[in-house]
């Protein structure tokens, strides 16, 4: 019997494009989904991370509570992300100080590419040596901060965090994060979440992030050069980009060779920054694997051709990896079909509608890791 009582905040993605919520519930020790849903904005509603329409992302938020996919939503709590390309995550090292509130403050102040008196910032002490102490930092505009919290009191939902994106991603992917973690905190990832707006990798190593790079593709763009080269609407370019992929055969190659073109700057970026990493923190060992998210990585074959371009193990990320959920489930609910009504075969004669159906879960990463936030400090 499926019961609908969590008090657990709703775990609230607000991308430019699209916003998605995952709501928890535990029964027993097991965390399960209570509430799930996805759904997209029209075009505009954001600029450089600002909400440039109020008034069509609070419709859209309205009737994604009321009407989630999956499940009911229980709560007027939410914990939601801030625009990634606006905020800054690091691992700083900070001398041991009386006042160490003022040094972090004082370090940070070279790293973040802001005035410190127009941001709030966080931090929490990582790790300890005798002089001096690594401390994971992040921050974020005031203005980012203070508009976002009004948007959501105007949703008359009440604010328990707003929280930098790829913190909730590294706790949906992976086990380290769990409170109950029980291994050795030994291994270092390269997180890849490629979005409908950008693309940025996280390097994580032990138990903690240790700086971020954001990698200029974005689904939005693919779809773009797609329907430019093939003079065709948006709409339909982005169903033919996720129909031909990589097939070669389909649309006389142009989606493959767009989509290659894409891969290969990708590629190089990743390379970039496994080379920083290895410069810059020769002690932590090499990366052990590659975990890919957000829809972008849904490009089939992706892990391998990145496996093969920079030789570490790279797969698809598990963001139910901390919940007590069958995968297979979630992948029936979260499946999607694409259908598209053109011949991109290059045979003229035929013209059948070609669909797929996808699993869409590796979109929910992030939400699904703010929504664990929630259950995990309830844990601790
Ligand atoms: N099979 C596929 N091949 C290529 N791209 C895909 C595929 N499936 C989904 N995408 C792309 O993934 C993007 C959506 O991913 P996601 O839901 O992670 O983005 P988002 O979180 O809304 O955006 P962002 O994180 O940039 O704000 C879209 O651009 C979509 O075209
Ligand atoms: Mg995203």
């Amino acid at each position: 019997m499926l019961t609908y009582n969590s008090t657990y905040p709703i775990g609230l993605d607000i991308s430019e494009l699209s916003l998605k919520l995952v709501q928890l519930n535990k029964s027993g020790e097991k965390i399960r989904v209570q509430a799930l849903g996805k759904i997209d904005l029209p075009d505009g509603c954001f600029q450089n991370g600002e909400i440039n329409n109020r008034q069509a992302v609070l419709g859209a938020l309205k009737k994604l509570i009321a009407n989630p996919k999956f499940g009911k939503i229980t709560s007027d709590e939410v914990i939601a992300c801030l625009p990634e390309t606006r905020t800054f995550v690091k691992l700083i090292e900070v001398e041991r100080a009386d006042n160490l509130e003022e040094a972090v403050k004082l370090e940070l102040e070279k790293h973040v590419p802001m005035a410190m008196d127009e941001i709030f910032f966080d931090w929490q002490v990582m790790a300890e040596l005798p002089d001096r102490f690594f401390i994971l930092a992040g921050a974020a505009p005031k203005a980012i901060v203070n508009q976002y919290t009004d948007f959501l009191k105007e949703a008359r939902l009440s604010v328990v965090a707003l929280e930098i994106e790829p913190i909730s991603l590294c706790r949906s992917l992976l086990n380290e994060e769990h409170p109950k973690f029980k291994g050795k905190y030994e291994k270092n990832y390269g997180i890849i979440d490629i979005g409908a707006k950008r693309t940025n990798m996280t390097i994580y190593s032990k138990n903690t992030i240790l700086f971020t790079i954001s990698i200029p593709i974005s689904g939005e763009e693919i779809t773009k050069n797609i329907a430019e080269a093939l003079e065709i609407e948006e709409s339909q370019a982005e169903k033919a980009k996720i129909i031909c992929g990589l097939d070669e055969k389909k649309a006389q190659g142009v989606i493959k060779n767009i989509l290659s073109g894409e891969i290969e700057d990708l590629n190089k970026k990743i390379g970039e920054a496994i080379d920083f990493y290895e410069n810059h923190f020769p002690g932590r060992g090499p990366l052990d694997k590659i975990i890919l998210c957000g829809g972008g990585a849904n490009i089939k074959n992706l892990d391998k051709i990145i496996n093969k371009a920079v030789s570490i193990g790279t797969t698809m990320g598990d963001d139910l990896i901390n919940l007590g959920e069958a995968k297979e489930k979630f992948s029936k609910i979260l499946e999607e079909t694409h259908s598209l009504n053109l011949d991109l075969t290059g045979k003229k004669e035929k013209k059948k509608p070609i669909t797929i159906t996808q699993d869409s879960s590796l979109s929910f990463a992030t939400a699904i890791g703010l929504a664990l936030r929630g259950v995990f400090i309830d844990e601790l």
